[in-house]
């Protein structure tokens, strides 16, 4: 029988194997030219917003879970913002003549959603989830920076794929366990609960760097025995957990 694959035939599989996994690879690097640009960098510049929307007013002043208005974020990729419909619970109430409210009263009334600008991207090359960390305890603000602070919502961090990195070799260093929650999931948003109650001198110092948005530094030998524990517990695979596959393919 004659040979169904020709020898050059293995090549050019070969080669467009390579090509192939390759090919993330260079849509990134065609991409990084855009993603490096100041449009997608700015961090701690807050973004124009149709209305002032603040996050230290609703979130941490009026304590409203981010869960009322981010509805779908511990069980989905997406956070999800949310609809004008979420905004009219209170302000068909409460409000209800203030200009600044008049947009989401006009949207209400059109039946046409509310145009946010976004203010955290990704390119669309990289894979991300909310629900998988949050259910392993990472806080908002780890990401988000210091949301509870934000009268008109920023970026916190620029999501470069070095940041991302640092987490995914080591996370021993950033899981910890806050003993007052039940669980995991319910830390992340407990950490508002408790500025609200007990004040930022009330917190540990991890927390403290929480809320205020503080770069993370070493928070001492025992924490970091302590999130070797949870890595080993929760079964985190950390030598995968950098490989590129899990955010891009
Ligand atoms: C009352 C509703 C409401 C609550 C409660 C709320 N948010 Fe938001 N959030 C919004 C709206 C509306 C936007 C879009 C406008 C903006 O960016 O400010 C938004 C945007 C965001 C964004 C930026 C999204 C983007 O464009 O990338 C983040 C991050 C965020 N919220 C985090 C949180 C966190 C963390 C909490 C809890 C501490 C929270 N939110 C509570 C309504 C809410
Ligand atoms: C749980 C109730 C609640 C929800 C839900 C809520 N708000 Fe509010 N909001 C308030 C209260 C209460 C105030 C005013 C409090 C104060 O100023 O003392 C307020 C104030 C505001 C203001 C400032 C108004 C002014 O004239 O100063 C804006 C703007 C606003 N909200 C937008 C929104 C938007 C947009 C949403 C939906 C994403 C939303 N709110 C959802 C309770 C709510
Ligand atoms: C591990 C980092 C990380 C954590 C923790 C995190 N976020 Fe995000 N968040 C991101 C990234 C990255 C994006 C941009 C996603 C994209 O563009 O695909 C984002 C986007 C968002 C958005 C915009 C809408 C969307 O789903 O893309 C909202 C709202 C948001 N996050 C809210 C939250 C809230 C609320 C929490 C805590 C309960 C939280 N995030 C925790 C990294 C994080
Ligand atoms: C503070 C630590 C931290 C940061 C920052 C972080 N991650 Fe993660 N990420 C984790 C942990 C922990 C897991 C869960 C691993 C497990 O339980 O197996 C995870 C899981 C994931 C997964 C799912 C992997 C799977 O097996 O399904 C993706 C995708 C991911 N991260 C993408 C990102 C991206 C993209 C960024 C940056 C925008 C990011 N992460 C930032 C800690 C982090
Ligand atoms: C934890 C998540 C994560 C892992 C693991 C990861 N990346 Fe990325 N990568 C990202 C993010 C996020 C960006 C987007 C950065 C930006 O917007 O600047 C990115 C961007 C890129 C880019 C575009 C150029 C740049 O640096 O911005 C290339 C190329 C790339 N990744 C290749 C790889 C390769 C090869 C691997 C494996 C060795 C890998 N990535 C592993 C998250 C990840």
């Amino acid at each position: 029988m004659a040979q169904l694959f020709k020898p050059y035939a293995n090549v050019i599989a070969r080669t467009s194997i390579v090509i192939g996994g390759m090919l993330p690879v260079i849509v990134g690097l065609a991409a990084a030219a855009y993603s490096r640009s100041p449009y997608n960098t700015k961090v701690e510049v807050p973004l124009n917003q149709p209305i002032p929307f603040s996050h230290q007013h609703h979130a941490y002043e009026l304590g409203i879970d981010c869960r009322y208005c981010h509805t779908s974020v511990e069980k989905s990729g997406y956070a999800g913002l949310p609809p004008t419909e979420t905004c009219m619970s209170c302000h068909s109430q409460i409000w209800t003549n203030s200009p600044l409210l008049e947009p989401v009263r006009k949207s209400y009334e059109d039946n046409t959603p509310i145009q946010w600008n976004k203010v955290n991207t990704l390119p669309s090359f990289v894979n991300f989830n909310h629900s998988i960390h949050i259910a392993r305890g990472i806080n908002c603000n780890q990401c988000h920076g210091p949301v509870n602070d934000m009268q008109i919502t920023f970026k916190g961090h620029p999501f470069m794929m070095q940041w991302c990195l640092q987490c995914h070799r080591a996370p021993e260093k950033y899981l910890y366990k806050d003993p007052d929650s039940h669980s995991l999931r319910e830390q992340v948003f407990n950490v508002y609960w408790k500025l609200q109650e007990k004040g930022v001198s009330g917190m540990t110092p991890r927390e403290q760097h929480l809320v205020k948005g503080e770069e993370q530094e070493e928070d001492g030998a025992k924490d970091v025995a302590e999130g070797k524990a949870l890595v080993k517990q929760y079964g985190v695979k950390v030598q995968q957990l950098a490989d590129c596959s899990v955010c891009h393919y």
